[in-house]
Order: structure tokens, then C-alpha cells, then sequence
């Protein structure tokens, strides 16, 4: 963080750094949400694809949903604001599963939880954060490289964030997804979300809601809008035109060196030793 002002962007809240668009208050109010059992959480560590994963759920959906804007974005007034919007809701978030209000756990809502490979997530995070007026400034690659690695930027570890969500992708109530897998084939994952969230789909309506959520539609869906704070699903902006870069796979390889492609790798394979996947 280059200056005093800068640094005003960040706190902390148990050991994560949260911008100031998420307020102390609301962190620490959090538990005492008021989940429905009927409510669907979509969950991520940033630059993961929340923002596809929210434009295909909604687009599945034929009656009334409200996505709204992420549970921790806000002040404490974000709760009862949340409390007067109608079911169903569709609530992004990118806690880790130990920070997720209790009652979303106790009423086993469906949450559906999307991960991308950590390298061009960093990629992706990287060019936010040079973007982002809600972020300090990062000066190059090299150092957002070691602040990412260990886990000294917003939402804290991608690693804890991963394996914090990991540890429950069996539980019935959660769909783990790749943005990987939904670049391979979005219309079977489609399917999948259709399945799980109980949703009954035909082929057509699979196919027209993979043709509206490719990346160039959506990117130029959100050039037609001006920026708007209820069509953002990151706590970290209110700018849509900040979301929709590159849509690719493997932008990694234009950005890491051999070296620290190596050190990536080693601190991936300790850290991710108890992983499954
Ligand atoms: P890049 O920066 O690599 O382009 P999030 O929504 O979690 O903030 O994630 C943003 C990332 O998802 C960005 O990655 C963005 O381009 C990508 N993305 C958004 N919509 C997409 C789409 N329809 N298809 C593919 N990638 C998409």
C-alpha cells in the first residue's frame, strides 16, 4: 500500500482484509441474519466467475428472484435492508465458510459454490486491483504476485477460502462448480445448476441461456447499462464495466515467469496436500 489514504481502503476483520464497503459493524453483525429456507447462496473468492454463475442463475429462474447485492457489502443497515427484499433472493457472498452466517448452515439453504484455477485467478484479481479505485494501488505484477501467495489481499487466502468451502462440497445442500468446466461446457453445467436448484429446464431454455451468458453478450449487456450498484455481485465495486476483461483460460501463462510459476506450484501443492481435488 503505497499511502495513508490507501490504507484507509482496507481493514481487517478476523485476520481478512475487507475493503471499507463492507463495515466493521455489518462483519460483526453478520450472524444474526435472518436466512430463509429458501434462499440460494452464490458463493466465490473474487475474479472466480461470480458474475457469469449470477447471469446463468437468474436466467433459469421463470418466476420473480431478486439477486441482490453481497451479504457483507454494506453498513449495518444492510440487514434489514435485506430483510424487506421478497423470496426468492439470491444472495452473493465471498465469505469463507467459517465467516457465513450461522443460520445459512442451520437451515441448509442451497449454496452454490464456483472456483477457478488459482493462477488465473491471481491474474484476474491483479487487473482489478489496478483498476479498482476501491483497492490500494498495486504497482506491478511482481508484488500483487507475493501479496496473493500469501493471502495479504481482500478476502484474505484463496487457499483458506478454497479449503474452507472444500471441507463441505459433499453436504447436499452445496453444488461445487469450475469456471473451467463451465468454459468446457456450460450448457451440462447448466444442466447441473438446473438439477440441483430443482428447476425444470428444457434444451431450449439451456441453450438460450448459455447464448445470453457468453462472455461478449455479457460484456456488451453491461456496456448498454450504466453502472449501477444493484447489478454488481462483488463487494468490491459498482462498476460492472470493471468485471467482463478477458473471459479466458490460462491468461496465466502471459503473466507468471518460470520462477514464480515454480514457487506457485510448491506453495499450491503444501498448502492444498489435504485437498481433495
Ligand atoms: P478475467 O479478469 O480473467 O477476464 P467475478 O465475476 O468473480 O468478479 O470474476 C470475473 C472474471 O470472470 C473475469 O475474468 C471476467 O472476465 C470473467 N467472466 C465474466 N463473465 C464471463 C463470461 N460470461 N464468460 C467467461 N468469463 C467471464
Amino acid at each position: 500500500m503505497s499511502n495513508p489514504r490507501e490504507a484507509e481502503l482496507i481493514h481487517m476483520f478476523k485476520g481478512i482484509a475487507f475493503t471499507t464497503r463492507s463495515s466493521p459493524e455489518l462483519l460483526k453483525s453478520l450472524d444474526t441474519f435472518d436466512a430463509r429456507e429458501d434462499d440460494v447462496l452464490l458463493v466465490s473468492y473474487p475474479k472466480s466467475g461470480t458474475h457469469w454463475l449470477a447471469g446463468v442463475i437468474t436466467k433459469l429462474y421463470k418466476t420473480q428472484v431478486t439477486l441482490t447485492t453481497p451479504i457483507e457489502f454494506g453498513d449495518i443497515s444492510k440487514l434489514e435492508e435485506l430483510n424487506k427484499v421478497p423470496s426468492k433472493r439470491i444472495i452473493p457472498t465471498h465469505l469463507d465458510y467459517n465467516m457465513l452466517p450461522s443460520n445459512f448452515k442451520n437451515k441448509k439453504c442451497k449454496m452454490i459454490y464456483i472456483s477457478r484455477n488459482p493462477k488465473d485467478t491471481a491474474v484476474s484479481m491483479y487487473h482489478y486491483y489496478r483498476d479498482n479505485p476501491n483497492l490500494p494501488t498495486i504497482d506491478t505484477w511482481t508484488v500483487f504476485f507475493d501479496l496473493f501467495l500469501k493471502g495479504d489481499v481482500v478476502c484474505g487466502s484463496w487457499f483458506d477460502h478454497f479449503l474452507s468451502w472444500e471441507e463441505h462440497a459433499n453436504d447436499k445442500n452445496i453444488l461445487f462448480l469450475f469456471y473451467e468446466d463451465m468454459k468446457k461446457d456450460l450448457p451440462n453445467i447448466v444442466k447441473e445448476i438446473s438439477l440441483f436448484l430443482g428447476l425444470n429446464v428444457s434444451d431450449n431454455d439451456v441453450q438460450d441461456v448459455c447464448n445470453k451468458s457468453s462472455f461478449s453478450e455479457m460484456k456488451s449487456d453491461t456496456e448498454k447499462i450504466n453502472s449501477d450498484p444493484s447489478h454488481t455481485v462483488c463487494a468490491l465495486t459498482s462498476n460492472r464495466k470493471l468485471i467482463f476483461r478477458k473471459g479466458a483460460v490460462g491468461d496465466w501463462k502471459n503473466h507468471f515467469t518460470p520462477k514464480q510459476n515454480r514457487r506457485f506450484e510448491e506453495i499450491f501443492n503444501e498448502k492444498m496436500k489435504l485437498s481433495k481435488m
